[in-house]
């Protein structure tokens, strides 16, 4: 022992800076949400000019993010966007965000596509994309989900 030759104390080292790596990206409560949310962020404002306050350091549900409002158990329920100019696209990333009720999209210049996978949310109700420059269609899967969906138009 102590005898370890500086090869083996490098392998351990990049052992070591791995496995902190591993720990370190455990999920922890609320960050898969905080990942989406930038992923949604960078797709809807690619030139960061309107949504400065989402930023990696913030906590979505202390009402850091502008527009997102959070349920009781932590998750986001609401985002609130409309109106403010956003011309990017919607990222599906948003369709991680499983506690979402609400996503208010309308009276912005957004285009491409609206993501099959925002039919994957089984908790929304309204969901405002009117007013927008984008194609596609609700995915139809949002109308099979027996909630009032969609007082959306396109
Ligand atoms: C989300 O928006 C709906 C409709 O405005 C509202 O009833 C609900 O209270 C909101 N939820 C949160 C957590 O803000
Ligand atoms: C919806 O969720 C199911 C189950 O998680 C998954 O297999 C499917 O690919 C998802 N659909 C979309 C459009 O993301
Ligand atoms: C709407 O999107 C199309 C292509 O997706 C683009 O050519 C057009 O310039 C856009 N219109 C506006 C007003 O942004």
């Amino acid at each position: 022992m102590g005898s370890a030759s500086p090869r083996s104390h490098g392998l351990l080292f990049s052992l070591l800076l791995l496995l902190s790596f591993v720990v370190h990206q455990r999920p922890v409560r609320g960050s898969d949400e905080l990942r989406a949310l930038m992923e949604l962020k960078v797709s809807l404002d690619p030139e960061n000019r309107l949504l400065t306050s989402w930023t990696r350091e913030g906590e979505p549900c202390r009402g850091d993010f502008e527009g997102v409002a959070c349920d009781e158990s932590g998750k986001v329920a609401n985002i609130s966007l409309q109106g403010r100019g956003l011309s990017g696209s919607i990222a599906p990333a948003v369709a991680e965000l499983e506690g979402l009720t609400g996503l208010y999209l309308h009276f912005n210049k957004i285009s491409g596509v609206i993501p099959r996978e925002i039919g994957n949310l089984s908790r929304l109700s309204d969901l405002y994309l009117n007013v927008n420059n984008l194609s596609g269609s609700i995915p139809e899967e949002m109308s099979s989900g027996g909630n009032h969906c969609c007082r959306s138009k396109n």
